[in-house]
C-alpha cells in the first residue's frame, strides 16, 4: 500500500531524471569556484531572477542566513512577521551568527507587512535605538498557509523599505508556488528585493539545496559567510544537477500541487467538526477541535491507514501537496477521513 506522507513538501523524492543527472553530472571543485554543474545552475537561477548573481547553499536556513547576515551589522534590527519560519523555526541563527537584533510584527492576515506597519517599526535616530537596517519577508507563507503577496503589495514594501533605508530579504521557500498561484513570474516578484532564497528541496523535488541571489556585491560576502558556516561544497555539482532539472521542469507541475490542496480542501469541508482554512497553493491547514479527538488520537488513526501526519499546534494540522501526491492519493486521504470522522 502507497504511503501518503502529508507532512511537508520536503518529504519529496528526486525523479528518476534527476537521478540520471547526478549519476552524470560533470564536476569541479566548487569551493575553487570550477564545478561547471554549479556554475550553470547559478547563472540559470540568476537570469531566471533577473538578479545579478546567485549562490547554491545546503539549506534555506544557510540561505536566509546569509541573506541576513550579509546586509546588516552586529547589533542592528531585522524587522520581520511574528510566525515567519525564520522567527520560529531557524534556531535563533539572526541572534546567534549575525548578532542581530529581530523586530517582530503581527502580520495582518498572518502574513502581510503594510507600508504603515514598516513605518511604524522602523527606529528613529536616538542613542538608545538599534539601528533598523533590513526587512525580511515570506512569500509564500508557511504559517499563514502558504499565503501569497499580490505583486502590488510586494511593490508597496519596497517603496516603503527603501524610504526607510532598509534592505529587502525574502524567504521564498515556496517562491515557485508563488508564481504558478499568482501568474507573475519570478524576476517580476522579487523585482525591488535585495536578496532571495528560494528552495530546490521542497516541491521543486532536489534532495538537497536552496539558491540565494542578489547582487554581485551581495553573492561576494554570502559566499564568505556560506564559508564560514561550514557550506563551502566540493564537488556540490550532484547536487546542482538535479537542481537545473527542477529549474527548468518542475515549476509548472506545482499547479498540480494547488488543485490537488483544493481538492483536499473541497473533500473535507463538509465533515461536521472540521475546519478547513483558506487555502491558496500547496498547504491546508485543518482544524480537527470539533472532533472530540486528540491530535495524537487524529495522527494514529491515519497512520493506520499509511497516512502521514504532522501537528503544528495539538489539532491544528498542516497537510502539505507536493510531487508524488497524485490526485488519487487526495480522494484517497479524504475517503479514508469520512470513514473515520463524518456523521453517519
Ligand atoms: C518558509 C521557509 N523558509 C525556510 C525554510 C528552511 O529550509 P530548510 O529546511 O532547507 O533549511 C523552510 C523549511 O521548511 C520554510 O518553510
Amino acid at each position: 500500500m502507497k504511503k501518503i506522507d502529508l507532512r511537508s513538501d520536503t518529504v519529496t523524492l528526486p525523479s528518476e531524471e534527476m537521478l540520471e543527472a547526478m549519476r552524470y553530472a560533470k564536476l569541479g571543485d566548487d569551493v575553487f569556484g570550477d564545478d561547471p554543474t554549479v556554475i550553470e545552475l547559478q547563472e540559470k537561477a540568476a537570469k531566471l531572477l533577473s538578479m545579478e548573481a546567485a549562490l547554491l547553499v545546503c539549506s534555506g536556513t544557510m540561505g536566509n542566513i546569509c541573506g541576513l547576515v550579509s546586509q546588516t551589522k552586529k547589533g542592528d534590527e531585522v524587522i520581520l512577521e511574528q510566525n515567519s519560519h525564520i522567527v520560529l523555526h531557524e534556531v535563533a541563527s539572526p541572534a546567534v551568527i549575525g548578532g542581530l537584533q529581530l523586530r517582530t510584527l503581527q502580520g495582518k492576515d498572518g502574513y502581510l507587512i503594510t507600508p504603515e506597519m514598516l513605518n511604524d517599526a522602523v527606529r528613529g535616530i536616538d542613542l538608545h535605538y538599534p539601528i533598523s537596517s533590513l526587512v525580511s519577508i515570506e512569500n509564500t507563507h508557511n504559517m499563514a498557509g502558504g499565503k501569497v503577496w499580490s505583486k502590488e503589495q510586494l511593490q508597496d514594501l519596497y517603496k516603503s523599505a527603501k524610504k526607510n533605508n532598509l534592505k529587502v530579504h525574502i524567504d521564498g521557500a515556496r517562491l515557485f508556488n508563488a508564481v504558478i498561484a499568482s501568474g507573475i513570474s519570478a524576476r517580476e516578484l522579487v523585482k525591488g528585493a535585495d536578496s532571495i532564497m528560494f528552495c530546490l528541496s521542497k516541491g521543486l523535488a532536489c534532495p538537497i539545496g536552496s539558491i540565494v541571489a542578489g547582487s554581485q556585491e551581495f553573492i561576494n560576502q554570502a559566499l564568505r559567510i556560506r564559508k564560514m558556516l561550514g557550506g563551502g561544497m566540493r564537488q556540490a555539482g550532484i547536487i546542482a544537477a538535479p537542481g537545473i532539472i527542477a529549474l527548468e521542469k518542475m515549476i509548472d507541475r506545482l499547479a498540480d500541487d494547488h488543485k490537488n490542496a483544493q481538492i483536499l480542501k473541497k473533500g473535507l469541508s463538509n465533515i461536521e467538526g472540521l475546519i478547513t482554512r483558506e487555502c491558496q497553493t500547496n498547504i491546508l491547514f485543518i482544524d480537527i477541535s470539533g472532533l472530540n479527538i486528540t491530535g495524537e488520537q487524529f495522527k494514529a488513526d491515519l497512520a493506520k491507514n499509511n497516512i502521514t501526519v504532522s501537528s503544528r499546534w495539538d489539532t491544528v494540522f498542516r497537510l502539505v501537496t507536493h510531487y508524488g501526491i497524485e490526485k488519487e492519493d487526495i480522494e484517497f486521504v479524504i475517503d479514508v477521513i469520512h470513514k473515520l470522522y463524518a456523521k453517519k
